[in-house]
């Protein structure tokens, strides 16, 4: 969730540090810092974004460790800023990921120590400090040190007594080495050094890397210090997708840019040999499980519908955090999906872990190279571009439509490509009257709260379109089915409260109509979001569409991308950074 970027070896390893902050900043915006090698170790922080930092960084240096924050352990402060120094500034750190034990690690080292922030981070900087204490070996420390500390953790650190070296050591948390003539880079995301380098390493669970600037060599070691084979991999990034163009947020430009997803999906899926045993063990399995979090989970929804229509086998869709920790009885002949923009959330990878070796996994990623795309049976990319607004877009349709690939080709449906780009072309419709979304937007502002309701894929879309208006807007919207209101959530309706409806499903408007009629006679304001098979009443807010039905939900969502877009603005808030939220969620 936090941001990691370091490099050595380059002499602007600052400049390269703070950059690569900059574009990460998505991923965890509460706080920032940067230590680097220059006279000793130096160590800035800042509460007030990269360009903060940026203002008190004149220095050059050739070894740097930089890092963006999404608190965990303690309050949004200077002090619970990264990086962190154990009490002697013998060892800076910065770290991504949770310490499970860091209690109990400070009970047993750190009796005397007067810890200065709250951070799990500053306990194992102190605790890798004693053991570095006592075995004189950096080394040695390390080996207790991926011993003793429980939890997931990706550590880049500066040692002051090796003033040649950066040090790496990861669990779990993501983090790749870059390679370049002059030296290294370390981040957790390989989109912060993509200017740079496009050969990576990925370095292992448990594993320690201590990076030379003078001899511009690596070495890596397992947890009983067995030196690893090294082995550099081409990611391929380009840079011009990180910039926000024309556009003032890049939510708004990943909203507008779906259509163009939709076409390059087609591009790159329609000559693509899909592995025949993914095509046949899908076929073949008894029940599906699509694991996911977040809109990753509501795009399993509309997912979950497409299979058993389509492929007619079962299928259960389950979020990540709930199903790692039920009592599950998954029958033999099972098959998993795993959605997820980023490719590394945490509580997804609790399920995936677990049933790695036992069941096939396909994961359907948005990130080249990402945990889920490099350890899972089969992968698939959504090739939806680098998605950096909070809000998830472009990513949910991006997932649908390569599911919907996956599944036309499995039933061997020659006209799924057309059908695709048919909805590009509805989808560009639906952009050009964002007006219409923007004048809803002006009587949402106003609410505290508000209600999504709808049945069938209408509420698969609300529970997605609420999601959009709660983690940008801050406004308490409530997704129901219309089928259930009657059953407890009618109670709160009166004439405060305004309801929006979801009729896209058309086997089922006319009952959601009367569920409509119920809110209205008790008070509440209604507006009707429908399409033109399915729109009735004058001020209904209609979409044109007519195309493959499995694919409305893709054009449908579009207005509540924007109208959670422009109730944000209108309230002032920054949508591309919501509070408390970050890009990928790497803890659990
Ligand atoms: O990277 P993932 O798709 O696995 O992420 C899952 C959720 O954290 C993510 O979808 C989150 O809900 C978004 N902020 C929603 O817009």
């Amino acid at each position: 969730m936090c941001g990691i970027v370091g490099s050595i070896g380059d002499v602007k390893s600052n400049e390269i540090v703070l950059r690569g902050l900059k574009k990460l900043e998505y991923r965890g915006y509460d706080s920032c810092g940067i230590a680097y090698f220059k006279d000793g170790i130096q160590i800035k922080k800042s509460m007030d974004k990269v360009e903060g930092l940026i203002s008190k960084v004149s220095d050059e240096s050739s070894i740097s460790i930089g890092h963006t924050r999404w608190a965990t352990h303690g309050k949004v402060s200077l002090e619970n800023a990264h990086p962190h120094k154990s009490h002697d500034e013998n060892i800076v750190m910065v770290h991504n990921g949770v310490i499970e034990n860091y209690k109990e690690l400070k009970e047993i080292y750190l009796k005397d120590i007067s810890l200065k922030s709250q951070t799990d981070t500053e306990v194992i900087v102190e605790v890798l400090n004693y053991f570095y204490k006592e075995e004189k070996n950096i080394k040695k420390a390390i080996k207790r040190f991926i011993k003793e500390v429980k939890g997931s953790y990706a550590s880049i650190f500066l040692l002051k007594d090796d003033k040649n070296g950066l040090h790496v050591v990861k669990n779990k948390s993501p983090m790749l080495i870059g390679k370049k003539d002059n030296g290294f880079t370390i981040s957790s995301d390989p989109l912060a050094v993509n200017d740079l380098v496009d050969m990576f390493y990925q370095i292992g669970d448990k594993m320690y890397a201590r990076i030379d600037k003078e001899e511009n060599i690596m070495e890596v070691f397992d947890e009983n210090l067995e030196k690893q084979e090294v082995g550099f991999e081409k990611i391929d990034l380009t840079n011009d997708e990180i910039s926000k163009g024309l556009y003032d947020t890049f939510m708004l430009k990943e909203i507008e840019e779906q259509p163009n997803v939709i076409r390059n999906l087609v591009k790159n899926y329609k000559e693509y040999k899909f592995d025949n045993n993914l095509i046949i063990g899908l076929k073949n399995s008894k029940r599906i499980y699509i694991v996911a979090s977040g809109t990753s989970y509501n795009s399993g929804l509309i997912v979950k519908d497409m299979i058993q229509k389509n492929l007619n086998i079962a299928t259960e869709c389950v979020i990540g955090s709930e199903f790692g920790y039920s009592y599950n009885v998954i029958e033999e002949g099972s098959f998993f999906i795993f959605l997820s923009q980023s490719g590394e959330t945490a509580d997804s990878m609790l399920v995936f872990n677990q049933i790695k070796s036992k069941y096939p996994i396909l994961a359907v990623t948005n990130v080249k190279g990402s945990q889920m795309d490099r350890e899972a049976d089969y992968s698939l990319l959504i090739h939806a571009g680098v998605e950096v607004a909070v809000a998830s877009t472009k990513a949910y349709i991006a997932q649908i439509a390569t599911m919907f690939i996956l599944i036309n080709k499995i039933v061997d449906n020659k006209e799924a490509f057309n059908d695709l780009l048919n909805l590009a072309n509805y989808q560009e419709i639906v952009i050009s009257n964002k007006e219409k979304y923007e004048e809803v937007a002006e009587v949402l502002k106003n609410y505290k709260q508000a209600f999504y309701v709808g049945r069938l894929m209408d509420y698969s879309l609300a529970q997605e379109a609420s999601l959009k208006v709660k983690e940008i807007s801050y406004i308490n919207v409530l997704a129901i089915s219309s089928g259930e209101l009657k059953h407890g959530t009618i109670s709160l309706i009166d004439e405060n409260q305004i309801v929006i409806c979801l009729i896209n499903d058309k086997k089922i408007s006319l009952n959601t109509r009367s569920n409509i009629e119920e809110i209205k006679a008790r008070g509440g304001k209604v507006i009707v979001f429908s399409n033109s098979l399915t729109a009735q009443q004058e001020d209904d807010v209609v979409i044109e569409y007519n195309g493959n039905e499995d694919l409305l939900p893709l054009i449908s969502i579009i207005p509540h991308q924007y109208l959670s877009y422009y109730t944000a603005t209108k309230l002032n808030l920054n949508v591309d950074k919501p509070r408390n939220l970050a890009k990928s969620v790497t803890v659990e």
